[in-house]
């Protein structure tokens, strides 16, 4: 049985007082068991709200890292780091990254491998831009990122991966793939899964769904066989709307 993940993206969003009291009302509220929950902060909000969150059943993620270990990268920070602050999880490739800051399959790639080798748990992003989509594509980008994303990574380092299924085209914009659309999707990374690694692999992984997810359209999205929770900006920011998500991942 896969165990559901609700995890929320702040992005560049919440000061350290906002943040800290936002992870207090997500641990203070959050189921306890039938979902992990996990959020992530700013880099420069991960230690004071692993503090708020030490006791409680919530785990942290990063939005970002380096691949190597230490050196000379001003501005960046490595797994090691992150592990050191008290993070679990790892967002690795998000859209965001491939598109505004040009990483591409290659370099999330190594960061994905340092991730495992240090500890870190990577939630890994794929998806198609509305072009792709349009131009019946998504099988492919899909196909080809997930490969790329996992080039290297071994059988025994599946349990620490986590994918996330985020269509470019429903990221902040309102617009959610349909369910049956994520569905069949969802399907396809899971058959691939069957491919590079096995059966059991496939079974096991657990994929998220992005992309405007929302307390409305959750139910439906994570009704689907080959949905295992979601990865969710927007409505990660209040209390309110994530607690939602996070309980309709239980039921
Ligand atoms: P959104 O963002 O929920 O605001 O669409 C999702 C994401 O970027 O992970």
């Amino acid at each position: 049985m896969r165990v559901p993940i609700i995890a929320g993206n702040w992005k560049m969003n919440h000061t350290v007082e906002t943040g800290t009291a936002l992870a207090r009302a997500v641990s203070d509220n959050a189921p306890r068991s039938g979902v992990e929950v996990v959020v992530a902060p700013s880099l420069v909000s991960l230690a004071s709200v692993v503090d708020v969150l030490v006791a409680g059943p919530v785990h942290v993620a990063a939005q970002n890292m380096h691949w190597a270990d230490n050196g000379a990268y001003t501005g960046d920070v490595s797994a090691e780091m992150l592990l050191d602050v008290g993070c679990r999880y790892v967002i690795l490739g998000h859209s965001e990254r491939r598109q505004i800051f040009l990483e591409s399959d290659e370099l999330i790639n190594r960061k994905i491998i340092s991730a495992l080798a240090a500890g870190l748990k990577p939630i890994v992003c794929i998806g198609e831009s509305l072009e792709e989509r349009e131009a019946a594509h998504t099988r492919l980008k899909v196909i080809f990122q997930l490969r790329a994303a996992l080039t290297g990574v071994l059988r025994e380092d599946m349990a620490n991966v986590v994918i996330a299924y985020e269509p470019i085209w429903a990221i902040g914009t309102g617009k959610t793939a349909s369910p049956e659309q994520a569905q069949e999707v969802h399907a396809l990374i899971r058959e691939q899964l069957g491919e590079l690694y096995s059966a059991e692999v496939a079974q096991a992984t657990r994929l998220l769904y992005g992309g405007s997810v929302k307390p409305s359209n959750i139910d439906e999205l994570i009704a689907q066989p080959d949905i295992d929770g979601a990865l969710v900006g927007g409505a990660s920011l209040t209390a309110d709307s994530f607690l939602a998500l996070t309980r309709a991942a239980v039921a």
